[in-house]
């Protein structure tokens, strides 16, 4: 029992094997596998919170004329379970992940979802679909909670009055394709992804539709990933694609990184957050601030920037070993994937793997 909601527990009758199950964890990909049941929670301003089940992972019936389709009332979260050591599934952070949800909600004008029934959702898909964390290397079981707007209606005046909560879980391997190899960024000056006042902050799906595009024009360029630009002066680096980015200023013993601060258009990373925590740990100091991209090159030039990586919950830390711009095109270092980059990552892993004790009290058994 969860804020007074109980979870009905409504199991499928169409797992799959054992085997069927193992031979769809051998190579997963990201985002294309999903486990045998999924979590539902409703909502109406007369109720709240309602009618909380686990049911078989199954396709939603809706009206052509339900809100979310028209006026994208959606946001989500990512996080991942792992299998550690000693047999736990765990979860990292996933209190900041229900933090974070309940900023986006409120920025869309969404109700709020109790923490309690965030985590218990997890904790009820887990309960019937632990089996389903893959153990590989690198790999792990996202999370994928999201709410969306389910009043029928085409009228524009008022956010939904009624909204589900939906809680998928798909395992999957590295996010990249190739493993920890860097990645070329495209500095995109020609579509902006968010503007002051704006969305940027929220984990709200019409962010991930409006840069689609941009991604698009990166890859035509013959990048990986685009890199946000502010949606002002056009030159201050915001993000990459779905990452934070974060950069290394000096080498060895007197390393430090920077990331820039959350200004309100950027995305509030889980891993971001975890980093500039644990890198003063590791004798690095961390803190936010801001880079122009004519800045980014003088100082890779100059070899005062000597590493960029990217952070997030889905690819974990990502070199980027390139760049890209309408004024021409400048590597990194030697292009390869830095020390102070893979200090980090090996430090983060080993945490959310559980081959390093937490000090945090950021994993939490599910
Ligand atoms: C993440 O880094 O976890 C992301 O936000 C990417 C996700 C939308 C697939």
């Amino acid at each position: 029992t969860t804020s007074g909601l109980t979870f009905e527990i409504q199991p499928s009758t169409q797992r799959k094997t054992p085997q069927e199950r193992a031979a769809l964890l051998e190579s997963p990909g990201f985002g294309n596998v999903f486990t045998d049941h999924m979590v539902t929670i409703r909502y109406t301003e007369d109720k709240g919170w309602y009618d909380a089940r686990l049911e078989p992972y199954g396709a939603l019936s809706m009206d052509p004329a339900t809100a979310a389709l028209h006026y994208a009332q959606e946001i989500f979260e990512g996080l991942k379970a792992y299998r550690h050591p000693d047999g736990r599934a765990v979860c990292f952070r996933p209190e900041a992940n229900a933090a974070r949800f309940n900023r986006s909600a409120a920025r869309m004008a969404m109700p709020e979802l109790p923490e309690d029934l965030f985590v218990g959702a997890i904790e009820t898909l887990l309960g019937q679909d632990a089996a389903w964390i893959p153990t590989q290397e690198d790999s792990s079981l996202y999370l994928r909670p999201f709410m969306f707007a389910t009043d029928v209606g085409l009228g524009v005046n008022n956010p939904s009055r009624s909204y589900m909560f939906v809680l998928i879980a798909s395992p999957s391997g590295p996010y990249f394709a190739g493993g920890i190899k860097p990645v070329t960024v495209w500095f995109c000056e020609d579509y902006t992804r968010a503007a002051p006042g704006g969305t940027g902050f929220a984990k709200f799906a019409g962010n991930y539709a409006a840069s689609f595009l941009a991604q698009a024009q990166a890859v035509e360029k013959g990048c990986d990933q685009c890199v946000w630009l502010d949606a002002v002066e056009h030159r201050w680096v915001e993000e990459m694609g779905g990452m934070n980015l974060f950069f290394v200023f000096g080498s060895g013993g007197d390393a430090r990184i920077m990331t820039p601060g959350l200004t309100g258009t950027l995305l509030p990373g889980i891993t971001r957050d975890s980093l500039l925590k644990l890198a003063p740990e590791l004798g690095i100091p961390a803190e936010e601030g801001r880079i122009s991209t004519d800045q980014w090159r003088e100082a890779v030039a100059s070899g005062e920037l000597t590493e960029v990586f990217a952070c997030g919950t889905a690819a974990v830390i990502t070199p980027v070993g390139a760049v890209k711009s309408n004024q021409g095109e400048f590597t990194i270092g030697d292009g390869t994937p830095g020390p102070v980059t893979m200090r980090l990552r090996e430090e983060l892993v080993a945490l959310q793997y559980g081959t390093r004790e937490d000090t945090h009290g950021w994993i939490r058994s599910m």
